[in-house]
């Protein structure tokens, strides 16, 4: 959507810190021996005490109220009672909500306890990468120079992009144009970023994978060459200089 109200932004601002919050609170909530449809049961609340209704659940049909991805399961992973944390898992947790007609969408990774399988760089990388992407972003500057920028950065650190996995546009709905904010450079988008619209831009930072492939849960999805990546993610109003970064508020740069 394209802010053209302090009412709108008012809105965005509203929606933007439920889902930052929720998805701070999931993540200091998350502990060894829990399952993640408890983690996602205790998400559940923090929105409906907001009054927020889930994105996924309810434009989707997602069989759960935030989406949580653990190890080798890139994103969209399905809360259950079977799937229990342990220490030293790489946890990726999204969310998104609808309040009062507005959306926003946030997501981060992190290590769950002590990191005994050495995924902090990774995450390290996806952090400072949704950091540069961000802030290289203004009015004008074409979409496909910020992919290009996330990709030469995983490149440097060692790291692939997932190509099939992009940020969007949100404000209105979950997804708006730009439909396909890639983490390369796509040379058939010319889009540009337009000032005063709000985007969900986001990383999908990998050790193997260049995509991701649905498995037969319908649902979630992993790499094709496997291994493990990293997204981090928030929702922000295009300006001529600095965004604004709505969700600041999850703190996931912390
Ligand atoms: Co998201
Ligand atoms: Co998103």
């Amino acid at each position: 959507m394209s802010i053209t109200k302090e009412s709108e932004l008012a809105g965005m601002k509203e929606v933007s810190e439920v889902v930052a919050l929720t998805l701070k609170e999931m993540r200091e909530y998350a502990q060894p021996g829990m399952s993640t449809k408890e983690l996602d049961q205790y998400g559940a609340r923090l929105l409906s005490e907001a009054g927020a209704k889930s994105a996924p659940h309810m434009t989707y049909g997602f069989p759960g109220y935030t989406c949580i991805s653990i190890n080798n399961e890139f994103c969209h992973g399905i809360p259950s009672d079977k799937t229990i944390l342990k220490e030293g898992d790489l946890i990726n947790i999204d969310v998104s909500a609808e309040l009062d007609g507005y959306w926003s969408d946030n997501g981060g990774s992190f290590v769950l306890g002590n990191d005994v399988h050495q995924h902090q760089p990774l995450i390290e990388a996806s952090k400072q990468i949704l950091y540069k992407a961000i802030h290289a972003i203004k009015g004008g500057v074409r979409v496909s120079d910020v992919g290009f920028l996330m990709e030469t950065e995983a490149k440097k650190r060692g790291y692939k992009v997932i190509r099939n996995l992009t940020g969007h546009g949100v404000g209105r709905s979950l997804h708006e144009a730009p439909s396909e904010i890639a983490n390369y450079r796509d040379k058939y988008n010319l889009t540009r970023f337009k000032k005063n619209s709000v985007v969900a831009i986001e990383t999908f930072i990998s050790t193997s994978s260049t995509s991701a492939v649905t498995l037969k849960d319908g649902w979630t999805m992993v790499g094709n060459q496997g291994g493990y990546m990293a997204q981090h993610e928030h929702t922000i109003v295009v300006t001529d200089g600095e965004p604004i970064i709505l969700t600041s508020m999850n703190a996931i740069w912390n």
